[in-house]
């Protein structure tokens, strides 16, 4: 059992492998959370020092002891107005106009398996692989009950956190906020890193001290969003790749998000997670239910690679559903940057043609297929053939392509509308837009309202046929803009601010049908790259387009980015031209190569303007990417540079989970004349076997390459890499 109640102190025990999570029922009823860290035995309320503290109020029954304070206890869930002045993680108002929310025990069960949640993603779990334990509390005087739930997987080191709220009275309530965790820290001295960026540059790590205060990250764009990861870790100040504490925190959703971060007047820290409360609110009728979005929790405190890893772990095996998770992908030809939206049934299949003589398996139809769009001002929401560039429709298109041995794939952007479309002229309120006023635009398109139940069904119906009537074997799912002008025309006024997650619900629902009624077709999501990267969207798809920018070296800093939360295997990674399209910089092909290899591998550009020379190295690349393709997927990701630090050399590593090999990959940003060696230590290998070096006859222990290290020979030129291969022996 990883969950455990005592009675006697009423104290909540929950057991991972290597941590302990403990909450304790205060004398008023309060939930009080004890402890989050490395595994230990006991009952921690001994920590908990009450001390009279001025100007932090009592609750009623305790008024005469008055160092006992909901502003000073530490909390498993903080509610309103009831004298903790810090983050509340739910705020209500009732029908009668009182605000406020005090939350008292009511009833608690242990189950075996895995809660679900209504309408979104969440982590699943075999038999025997997880047990569930629900905390009921309720503020019997607003007529709210809330369920905290706790998923516990042992064996994994998470713990999965979700809220549902019920009205248990007879008016409306209206929740204008809530969390899916509140996390509170009594000690220590954390910095909060988080992962920022653009368009182009997306989940940048940021890590700064936490100050006393509120410090905050979060996005309003209906998108979990290029600037904002939903992701953050609260780690140690002297935590490194492989020492000290740190918290994972990966909220599994996709729209307007945030996390908080309060440091108190006692130093005490909370977190607080979930939606994005601003322009939230959720009208609840009596008996009504919400579910809050689930949470996925972690602690290591062996540093932030273990802590990367095991989400890395857990995102492939419990949270994404696709087959494709764990299974080798398709090496792909992707049409964008090959040639954008200029092309024709025949350019296409001189592209399928240089593909298959490169050895790649699918051909990718990006943007452009459908409706007048010969640019990105039209077209969108019509999603039929455009026949004057695909004479005949897809059919025959695919037919040829498949004839020549290769796959095909498309690129579909569901959620949008140009206003120069057919569906926009039949359709205008199906978009959200303010009556009266002229909606913002973004890249020319609008946004269709996905919190209805007709816009989901009518592009259930299109979107199946498409997949139905073609035999189509990959879709890349894109969604380029962020909402603006939120307002549904099939929500009353008082419903308005339900709008924006309504639409996550709508476009959670798109997906889970397609992707339930299509299981065998390999979905990859986008959203201008990776404006969408996020653990709701990995619960339906294994891949996500990571960014827009494809230059290697920026690549470098992007993926490492990602790294932190998000496994290789769902990052989408390709080798483009050279000079790169989006920064104009020029890098060698093999480097373009090991940066995309670390990720899904694939091609972006027209192979017809590369040389033999470069068509026969690109065929070395697709066989060594195969040969690695296993331990790439399913390794340990190790970081073992910063490749923002400019004078020195991205490296990273990956080690097969049985040790038995390692790739080491190595691209040098910043060339130097006369250079000083490169060396690294390897990490994760079986210090007591011996491995040999890219099939060398001299061996080398484990214990050598990681303590005593490797130098690499000297690399010359502009961004020159190096992969190694140990193995074994
Ligand atoms: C987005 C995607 C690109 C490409 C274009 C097509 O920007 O991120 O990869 O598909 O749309 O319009």
């Amino acid at each position: 059992m990883s969950i455990l109640f005592d009675k006697n102190n009423k104290t909540y025990t929950i057991h991972t492998r290597h941590t302990t999570y403990q909450m304790q029922l205060a004398p008023t009823g309060h939930l009080l959370h004890l402890y989050y860290g490395r595994r230990a035995e006991g009952t921690f309320d001994y920590l908990i020092r009450s001390r009279d503290c001025g100007f932090s109020p009592n609750p009623y029954e305790l008024r005469y002891q008055r160092e006992w304070s909901l502003d000073t206890q530490m909390q498993e869930y903080s509610g309103s107005m009831n004298g903790d002045y810090r983050l509340s993680a739910v705020r209500c108002a009732a029908e009668n106009g009182v605000r406020g929310v005090d939350l008292r025990y009511v009833r608690h069960e242990i189950s075996a398996g895995k809660y679900a949640l209504r309408g979104l993603p969440a982590a699943f779990a075999r038999d025997g692989e997880a047990e569930t334990l629900t905390v009921t509390l309720a503020d019997e005087t607003i007529g709210l009950q809330v369920e905290l739930l706790y998923g516990v997987y042992e064996a994994q080191d998470v713990i999965t956190r979700a809220v549902r709220m019920k009205n248990i009275g007879n008016g409306a309530l209206r929740l204008d906020k809530a969390a899916s965790l509140c996390l509170d820290l009594p000690f220590g001295d954390w910095e909060l890193l988080h992962f920022h960026g653009r368009h182009c540059m997306e989940r940048q790590p940021e890590r700064v001290p936490l100050t006393t205060g509120i410090q905050t990250v979060g996005s309003k764009r209906g998108m979990s969003s290029h600037q904002h990861n939903p992701f953050v870790i609260l780690c140690d100040r002297a935590a490194t790749e492989d020492t000290g504490e740190c918290y994972g925190v990966m909220p599994v959703y996709s729209g307007s998000h945030k996390t908080e971060a309060e440091r108190d007047q006692m130093g005490a820290v909370r977190l607080v997670s979930g939606i994005q409360d601003e322009d939230f609110s959720w009208t609840l009728d009596p008996g009504e239910t919400f579910d809050a979005p689930e949470v996925l929790m972690s602690f290591s405190h062996e540093g932030l690679t273990k802590l990367s890893q095991t989400y890395h772990r857990f995102i492939r095996d419990n949270l994404c559903r696709s087959k494709f998770s764990n299974a080798s992908r398709p090496v792909l030809l992707n049409s964008w940057e090959a040639c954008y939206f200029d092309f024709d049934a025949d350019k296409l299949l001189a592209l399928a043609r240089e593909a298959k003589d490169l050895g790649v398996d699918m051909l990718v139809l990006d943007d452009g297929w459908f409706g007048a769009r010969n640019d990105d001002l039209r077209g969108l929401g019509d999603w039929n053939v455009n026949e004057n560039k695909l004479p005949g429709g897809l059919a025959p298109l695919i037919r040829k392509i498949n004839d020549l041995g290769l796959k095909f794939g498309i690129w579909i952007e569901p959620e949008m509308v140009n206003e120069d479309s057919d569906l926009y002229r039949a359709h205008p309120d199906w978009a959200l837009t303010v009556p009266g006023r002229a909606p913002a635009m973004g890249r020319d398109q609008l946004v269709l309202d996905m919190g209805r139940n007709d816009v989901v069904d009518y592009l259930c119906g299109v979107l199946s046929a498409l997949l139905r009537d073609n035999p189509i074997e990959y879709v890349k799912w894109d969604f380029n803009r962020g909402l603006a002008d939120v307002y549904s025309r099939v929500l009353p006024p008082e419903r308005q601010g339900e709008a924006a997650h309504r639409y996550v619900l709508g476009m959670y629902d798109l997906l889970e049908r397609l992707t339930t009624a299509f299981p065998d077709v390999l979905f990859e999501g986008c959203a201008g790259g990776g404006g969408r990267f996020d653990a709701g969207m990995l619960a339906y798809v294994p891949q996500i387009w990571c960014s827009d920018n494809t230059d290697a070296v920026e690549r470098l800093a992007i993926q490492c980015g990602t790294s932190f939360g998000y496994p290789v295997s769902s990052m989408g990674a390709h080798v483009s031209a050279s000079p790169n399209h989006q920064t104009g910089r020029s890098t060698p092909l093999e480097t373009r190569a090991v940066v995309a290899m670390s990720g899904t591998f694939g091609y972006e550009l027209n192979p017809a303007q590369m040389s033999a020379e470069e068509k026969g190295a690109i065929r070395d690349q697709l066989a060594r990417f195969r040969k690695h393709d296993a331990l790439i997927r399913g390794g340990d990701y190790y970081r073992l540079t910063d490749p923002r630090d400019a004078k020195r050399i991205a490296a990273w590593q990956f080690v097969a989970p049985d040790r038995s090999e390692a790739l080491l990959n190595v691209v040098v940003t910043h060339p130097e004349a006369n250079p000083r060696p490169l060396h690294l230590r390897l990490k994760g290998l079986d210090p007591d076997a011996m491995y040999a070096a890219n099939g060398m006859d001299r061996v080398y222990s484990g214990a050598a390459l990681m303590y005593g290290g490797w130098t690499l020979e000297a690399l010359f030129g502009d961004y020159p890499s190096a992969q190694m291969h140990f193995q074994k022996v």
